[in-house]
């Protein structure tokens, strides 16, 4: 990281940030680059011929710089606001039949289970929950032989990418091989929220049948923007299950007889206006970043500072880490046995301006790190820890 690039995030400046998997500070230039286009906006806008040229061009080049991070077409991209819109709107346009088999694992947000229970209420659908946080020594062969046990009937599969409250990255190819050994039929849906921005995830994207991300995290854009990918099969065989006029391929005629109202693409699943300044926010973020340290090359530097914490952690008996070492990216959980009041702990950090956070289901401390994390916040971190522990 460039001191360049932290000198343009004002909420950095007094404070020890880990809560990028919240929410990721957003720059200044970002911040300008949202005024900006509010003003230009309005003075071309706000509804007159000048203005559709502009909103269209600035969907465009975010859509294609979202479907280049994801490794996949700008047809398969929409946008929405966020995670949770991004996973439940189209999740809800799969066509059910009763007795239809959901398998969520238990390291889901809890927004997206509580969706999930009341989707499943509603079309009489079987809801399992695939077990993770009992896998001791998480790892790949483990998790892909657990998930066997429960495919069996599974129509769909919900699943992060890297999970929110472990920070461990899911083998989403090889859960998807053997989803469609057991159904054909079935869909793979991935919660992105800890990804994107993160990790490298073209190519990864395109195993799974729908893939949400949003701008406020790890990316560090604006709030209230978000996107997903989905596949063609999921296009084809889905329907909305909210349409307003983005969805549509034309306005007019909207009464006549039709087939098909709907895009053939992802757009069907867009719904209707939405804050278009927020898209040069969220690009100008992507491209600073990617600027101070490219995309292939910040895993290793963020990952050798969470494996600095996580081998510092472990020193302390009174420590228990979730994952085993070494860590591939910025997330680092762990728990305080002997700290029962976790908010207490946490309210004692953020009086040092050192913010982490508590995680629920299991009620863990999780550390984000980010590529503007600076070894001497992980220093100051662990000493404040070490005091709180004595
Ligand atoms: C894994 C995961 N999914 C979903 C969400 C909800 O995100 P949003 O507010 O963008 O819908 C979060 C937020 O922390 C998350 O970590």
């Amino acid at each position: 990281m460039t001191t360049n690039l932290r000198s343009l995030i004002p909420s950095l400046k007094d404070k020890i940030y880990f809560n990028y998997g919240g929410q990721g500070p957003l720059p200044t230039p970002s911040l300008k680059k949202i005024i900006n286009s509010w003003e230009k906006l309005q003075e071309i806008g706000p509804f007159t011929n000048k203005v559709w040229p502009y909103i269209n061009n600035e969907v465009i080049l975010t859509k294609k710089l979202i479907a280049k991070l994801m490794g996949v077409k700008i047809k398969n991209i929409a946008l929405s606001e966020n995670i949770s819109t991004g996973m439940v709107l189209p999740l809800w346009g799969i066509d059910f039949i009763d007795g239809d088999e959901i398998l969520i694992s238990d390291c889901e947000h809890p927004g997206i289970v509580a969706a999930v229970r009341e989707l499943c209420q509603r079309y009489k659908l079987r809801l399992n929950i695939f077990p993770i946080q009992k896998i001791s020594n998480l790892n790949d062969e483990l998790v892909i032989h657990e998930n066997k046990k429960y495919l069996k009937n599974t129509k769909i599969l919900i699943i992060s990418h890297v999970l929110w409250n472990f920070g461990y990255e899911v083998p989403l190819k090889e859960l998807k091989n053997e989803l469609e050994k057991v159904n054909k039929n079935s869909y793979l849906i991935v919660d992105g929220a800890q990804s994107f921005g993160h990790i490298e995830i073209e190519e990864k994207v395109r195993n799974s049948d729908l893939y949400a991300i949003t701008s406020h995290k790890w990316a560090c854009g604006p709030e209230g923007l978000g996107a997903f990918y989905v596949s063609d099969r999921f296009i084809g065989r889905t329907r909305p299950t909210i349409i307003g006029w983005k969805s549509l391929k034309k306005e007019q005629g909207i009464y006549e007889p039709s087939d098909n109202l709907l895009h053939e693409d992802a757009r069907k699943f867009e719904i209707a206006t939405s804050c278009i300044p927020l898209l040069a926010g969220l690009r100008e973020s992507l491209s600073l970043f990617e600027n101070d340290i490219p995309n292939n090359k910040k895993n290793k530097i963020i990952s050798a500072m969470s494996n600095k914490l996580w081998f510092e952690l472990n020193q302390f008996k009174d420590i228990e880490l979730a994952l085993k070492s070494p860590l591939k990216n910025g997330i680092v959980s762990f728990n305080v046995n002997r700290v029962i009041d976790k908010n207490a702990f946490i309210k004692k950090l953020g009086l040092k301006k050192i913010w982490i956070r508590v995680i629920e289901d299991p009620k863990w401390f999780r550390v984000c790190i980010h590529q503007i994390t600076q070894e001497d916040e992980i220093d100051l971190l662990l000493n404040e820890v070490k005091l709180l522990m004595k």
